[in-house]
């Protein structure tokens, strides 16, 4: 098995450090930015900009960091093995697939023939039904729901708890609030709060 190095030792960091030690990772490093020493026992070995340093064949890196944007410029500046984490307890249907640096947190499900694109966080308890197109950079938060062929543009985050009805399209760089309902197509970025959905104020 490889070495495996989290960028990011936040919260999100932690759970993915669960979540690699369930995959089998036994050798887990953190790199971050402002944290030293150690998180859950795990050394912290240096900063981001020494990733290419310890891209050596033999190891593995993933992206600990909750925010989309943060995500995808450390994704692009740094051509490293970048590898998706699925969590054992997550249910993966037929004729899915994920993409590079996504990682599938415990309890989700995503469902047939649903394709997640790159650096993705499908987080704990999330429902990714049928036939989803998710982009790349897409968060979906915590028990989050989407129905049956709904579309998530790149870079939204789609707060906790929060529903998109089945056929929907939700265009790239939106923020969905926590606990919205999303039932009418979003076109346009910004953020959408609410039952049903609406752009915020
Ligand atoms: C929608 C959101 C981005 C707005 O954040 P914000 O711009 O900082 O907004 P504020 O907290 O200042 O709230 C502004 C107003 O919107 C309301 N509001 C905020 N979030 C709301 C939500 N999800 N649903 C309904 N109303 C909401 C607040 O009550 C407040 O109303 P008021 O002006 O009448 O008091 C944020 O509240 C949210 O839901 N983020 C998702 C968080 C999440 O899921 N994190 C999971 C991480 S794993």
């Amino acid at each position: 098995m490889n070495r495996l190095i989290i960028v990011g030792a936040g919260g999100h960091g932690k759970v993915i450090a669960d979540n690699a030690v369930k995959n089998g990772y036994r050798d887990i490093s953190f790199a971050d930015d402002r944290a030293t020493e150690t998180c859950m026992g795990f050394p912290i070995i240096g900063t981001t900009d020494g990733l290419l340093q310890w891209n050596d064949g033999a190891t593995d890196f993933v992206l600990g960091i909750g925010n989309n944007a943060v995500r995808k410029d450390i994704a692009q500046k740094y051509n490293v093995n970048w590898v998706s984490l699925i969590h054992p307890s997550a249910q993966i249907g037929l004729h899915v697939s994920v993409g590079k640096g996504t990682v599938v947190m415990a309890g989700a499900v995503i469902n047939a023939c649903a394709r997640v694109g790159e650096h993705c966080i499908i987080n704990t308890g999330v429902i990714v039904e049928h036939d989803n197109r998710l982009e790349d950079y897409v968060h979906l938060s915590p028990g989050a729901a989407l129905g049956g062929t709904v579309r998530i543009g790149a870079l939204t985050h789609v707060g906790i708890g929060a529903v998109v009805r089945n056929n929907i399209t939700v265009c790239g760089g939106c923020t969905i609030g926590a606990g919205a309902v999303v039932v009418r197509d979003i076109h346009d970025s910004g953020t959408y709060i609410g039952v049903p959905a609406r752009r915020m104020k």
